[in-house]
């Protein structure tokens, strides 16, 4: 019998999931529909504002499924039956009857505070809601909600197919049975279920970023990327900085940089050039090839 994870109640409180729901049908809700739908075998549902962006996200779950399909990963078999399991919409009446729902949106507290009004109105008593978050406020979002024992944190890594850890978030008022259930399904997931309290960016984020923000610094005061990038291989990282930037996002990282600035002060520094390159719309300073891959070029600019 495995060890209880610290903190986690006992297993006998958690309830069993049979439909899963991710709001959002971006690359990080494309990546947790795919895992829910192969590791927990289970109905997924993704929803987004449109039809185009749910049919962006279920595309990207297929074209996942035939990647693990050409690699011999995955049986012809499994790969149907996990594609089958997915599916898109563009209301949530679809989370009516799921017992789980994961939202993936946008990492502001309003958006997801918006998202859970939304869903509270949907979903059944006992539904299970959480929040993907890096570094936002699980106690904040919860503050609105009709039930707010029913939302945890439950906080994947970049690339999500393949980062072992999981942060589960108890907010002051998460219910054992709820947070049972998150450590349950950390199991079925094959992740490490960690407990963390809620405070700004958890703990991974809080130590990546202090590296994160030497790195942007040097990067401010003049440092080419590249240069910096070089500069870092030979401490074995497994991978560089600046890749790592491009593969969560700029956008991403610079809101966990300003979460952790407002709670923590000057220990965390916000990049001014990031926050320059987002505002004239550069989204990535990095080759992105077909296959998901990130390549630095050559000469990366330097500000
Ligand atoms: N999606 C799916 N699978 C991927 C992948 C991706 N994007 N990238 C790599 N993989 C898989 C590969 O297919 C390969 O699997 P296989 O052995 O079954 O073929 C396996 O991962 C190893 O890949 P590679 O051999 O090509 O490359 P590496 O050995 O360099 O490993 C890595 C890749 C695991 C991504 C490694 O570089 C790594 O650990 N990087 C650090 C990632 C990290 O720090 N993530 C945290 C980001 S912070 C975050 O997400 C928090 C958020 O809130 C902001």
């Amino acid at each position: 019998r495995s060890k209880r994870p610290a903190g986690a109640p006992d297993r006998k409180l958690a309830r069993p999931v049979t439909k899963v729901g991710v709001v959002g049908a971006g690359l990080m809700a494309g990546q947790l529909a795919l895992l829910f739908a192969r590791q927990l075998k289970v109905p997924v549902v993704l929803t987004d504002i449109d039809q185009a962006r749910v049919d962006k996200g279920v595309g990207y779950v297929h074209g996942e499924v035939d990647k693990l399909l050409a690699k011999k990963r995955i049986s012809a078999d499994a790969a149907n039956r996990t594609k089958a399991l997915v599916s898109g919409s563009v209301s949530k009446e679809a989370f009516a009857d799921a017992d789980f729902v994961i939202e993936a949106v946008f990492e502001e507290l309003g958006v997801k505070k918006q998202v859970f009004a939304e869903l509270e109105a949907v979903v059944s008593e006992d539904c299970i809601l959480a929040t993907n978050t890096s570094s936002l406020s699980v106690t904040a979002m919860a503050e609105d909600l009709q039930h707010p024992e029913r939302l945890v944190g439950f906080h994947f890594f970049n690339p999500v197919a393949v980062m072992p850890l999981l942060e589960i978030v108890r907010a002051p008022r998460t219910d054992d049975a709820v947070l049972a259930t998150a450590f349950e399904l950390a199991k079925t997931l094959k992740k490490t279920g960690v407990l963390v309290k809620d405070a700004a960016a958890f703990v991974v984020n809080r130590i990546l970023l202090r590296l994160m923000g030497e790195v942007t610094a040097a990067f401010d005061e003049g440092t080419p990327a590249d240069v910096a990038d070089s500069a870092l291989k030979p401490m074995g990282l497994p991978m560089s900085p600046f890749t790592l930037l491009a593969m969560v996002g700029l956008p991403v990282a610079q809101h966990v940089q300003e979460s952790l600035n407002s709670a923590f002060g000057d220990r965390f520094p916000v990049s001014a050039n990031l926050h320059k390159l987002i505002d004239n719309g550069v989204k990535g300073l990095w080759e992105t090839a077909p296959d998901g891959s990130v390549a630095i070029p050559d000469s990366t600019l330097s500000l």
